[in-house]
């Protein structure tokens, strides 16, 4: 997979994409990470790419020459399954919307910065736009690096256990049950006996028990719709 991302602060894109798993899913040509400077596209030596916003007191907006250059460079050279842009503003962004875009083959992230970008660029190119969280940030870079990274180690082989992203939490609603690694005795705290078992199906039910019991105390709306989806399973294993 291809992930394209514009942004006015290239720098701040500069460590997420370089360390541990996502820099192995770039050397083993699983996914291919490629910032792009706005900047480049400006209108004039200036290197301007903001303007006054119309009607508002303060606040800059980024404008629709150089995004629109910069977009429409891109989409000459390939096809995108979405043109992303990232917005307080957008729909939240959850596990269930990482897996829909880890189908693609190719996508493009517009990270909005000052006040946004002019609406006419949304109208025209963007395909989805995303919110991280009910907060507002300074820029959507940060928001493009959570994306990319929930995407990217979905890609078959970019984890080295296939199967740990199946298990991780939110894939079926549930939060993920608790881990532990040696020693089997902390602190006077015991590693839960089953999983020194070696049973695989009796720790198989621990885990799901435990995956229910915390989604159940952290996450009663996601609980609930785990229950009303499974009404096989009855709510005394919670
Ligand atoms: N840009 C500013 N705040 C944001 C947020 N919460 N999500 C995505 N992009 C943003």
């Amino acid at each position: 997979m291809r992930i394209d991302i514009i942004t006015c602060v290239p720098k701040l894109l500069e460590g997420p994409f370089s360390h541990s798993i996502l820099k192995r899913a770039q050397d083993n040509g699983l996914a291919e990470i490629v910032v792009h400077d706005l900047r480049k596209y400006a209108i004039n030596k200036h290197g301007q790419i903001d303007d006054y916003a119309y009607g508002y007191g303060a606040g800059m907006v980024l404008m629709v020459e150089p995004v629109e250059k910069c977009i429409t460079e891109l989409q000459a050279e390939r096809d995108y399954d979405e043109i992303i842009y990232m917005t307080p503003d957008g729909e939240r962004f959850e596990q269930r919307i990482a897996n829909q875009l880890s189908m693609g083959e190719n996508l493009m992230i517009l990270c909005g910065h000052y006040k946004g970008v002019d609406d006419r660029i949304r109208q025209k190119f963007i395909t989805k736009e995303i919110s991280i969280g009910d907060y507002v940030l300074s820029g959507g870079e940060l928001g493009a690096a959570v994306i990319a990274d929930a995407v990217l180690r979905l890609l078959p082989g970019v984890l080295n256990d296939e199967t740990s992203a199946l298990s991780d939490s939110f894939q079926d609603d549930l939060l993920a049950p608790p881990v532990f690694t040696r020693p089997a005795e902390y602190d006077g705290m015991n590693v839960p006996e089953v999983l020194l078992s070696g049973h695989e199906a009796k720790i198989a039910e621990w885990r799901f028990e435990q995956s229910l019991q915390r989604t159940k105390e952290r996450r009663p709306d996601l609980y609930q719709k785990f229950m009303d989806a499974h009404p096989e399973i009855p709510a005394k294993k919670g």
